[in-house]
């Protein structure tokens, strides 16, 4: 059975680019492999939360994947820190990770240049704490967004290069995963980039309907096609690109087909990209009231999640050990 893991990290309320980027393709996985989903609080601590609010946030973030269809009687729920085996194979692994080929990771080098007071040696073993995250249950498959297929490129290099230096087959490669398709980007509203939470553009799954439908409306557009077949400018096409993920196959049609003959009204566009967004967002909502008002329940999965983890985290780190002449 092939084994397939994810993450997110615990740094506020989860939008609609975490869910139709990654989180949907995973819930999708979880009857058909072994599925492990984790909230990766180590790698949130890069950025310096207070403890309080990354307390909240991990809460927060559990709330909303078991309300969104994460199943915990199917898939192992955990959260990274309750794992703490990740962070020995993270050692391990950055034995053979090198300063060159960290310092130039795009994710890296972004980050430095936006947070130039606080480059710290976290955010340079980013990439390796992931490959660990990966490699610790041996991964076929990494159901994420396009923003981090270089991250997966990198677990795969680490993993080749373990394999060949300790002359194993005992790391996988782990590839991204969505069903076939290409790495999903869910763009934000404001006319450029991929939605984020840094970004300040997101639709949260917490959104009540007006205020998705009052986000949606404000969304960028231009002044309208004005010769038929015009090239499609790129708030409008991240409008369409939205609706790839969200809307029915013939619906985003309907409204390509009106842009390429210039009878397209973006009101319209608009009015019908917020309702089918409120259709997925809504009953999600409604879960989250319930799931919150259920401490008990909380305790429970994770401590389950963490049990199964670490087991499965055991079973790897003993090979890893013996592999690499520790013990
Ligand atoms: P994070 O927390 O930024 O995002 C969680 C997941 O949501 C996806 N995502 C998006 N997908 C499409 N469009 C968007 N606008 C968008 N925004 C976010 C991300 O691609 C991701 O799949 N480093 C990871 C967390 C992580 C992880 C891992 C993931 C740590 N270890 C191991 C998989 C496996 C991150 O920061 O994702």
């Amino acid at each position: 059975m092939e084994t397939v893991v994810s993450g997110i990290r615990p740094t506020g309320q989860l939008h609609i680019g975490n869910y139709f980027g990654a989180l949907r393709n995973f819930i999708k996985m979880q009857y058909d492999a072994r599925c492990l989903f984790f909230i990766a609080d180590y790698h949130a601590l890069t950025t310096h939360p207070d403890p309080k609010s990354l307390r909240e946030n991990v809460r927060s973030v559990l709330v909303e994947y078991l309300a969104a269809g994460l199943d915990p009687n199917v898939a192992t729920i955990y959260v990274q820190s309750d794992v703490p085996q990740v962070a020995e194979l993270q050692l391990l692994l950055s034995m053979h990770a090198y300063l060159g080929e960290l310092e130039r990771t795009p994710s890296f080098k972004e980050k430095a240049r936006k947070q130039p007071d606080n480059v710290n040696a976290g955010l340079l073993c980013y990439p390796v704490l992931m490959a660990a995250d990966i490699l610790l249950h041996r991964a076929d498959k990494v159901p994420v967004g396009k923003d981090q297929g270089q991250h997966l490129e990198m677990t795969r290099v680490f993993a080749r290069r373990f394999n060949t230096i300790y002359n194993t087959d005992l790391f996988p490669e782990s590839q991204a995963y969505n069903f076939g398709a290409e790495l999903t980007k869910i763009p934000g509203l404001d006319g450029s980039g991929k939605m984020g939470k840094s970004e300040g553009n997101c639709l949260f799954l917490r959104d009540t309907d007006d205020v998705i439908r009052k986000k949606v409306m404000r969304a960028t557009t231009d002044t309208g096609p004005t010769l038929p077949d015009s090239p499609v400018s790129e708030p409008v096409e991240n409008l369409f690109t939205i609706m790839k993920s969200v809307s029915a196959p013939e619906t985003l049609s309907q409204f390509q087909k009106a842009y390429a003959d210039c009878s397209i009204r973006y009101g319209d566009l608009k009015k019908q990209l917020a309702e089918d967004i409120v259709a997925s967002v809504a009953p999600i909502r409604e879960r989250i009231l319930e799931i919150e008002s259920n401490p008990e329940y909380l305790k429970q999965v994770l401590g389950d999640g963490a049990a199964a983890a670490r087991r499965s985290a055991d079973e790897t780190m003993c090979r890893v050990r013996e592999l690499m002449g520790l013990c």
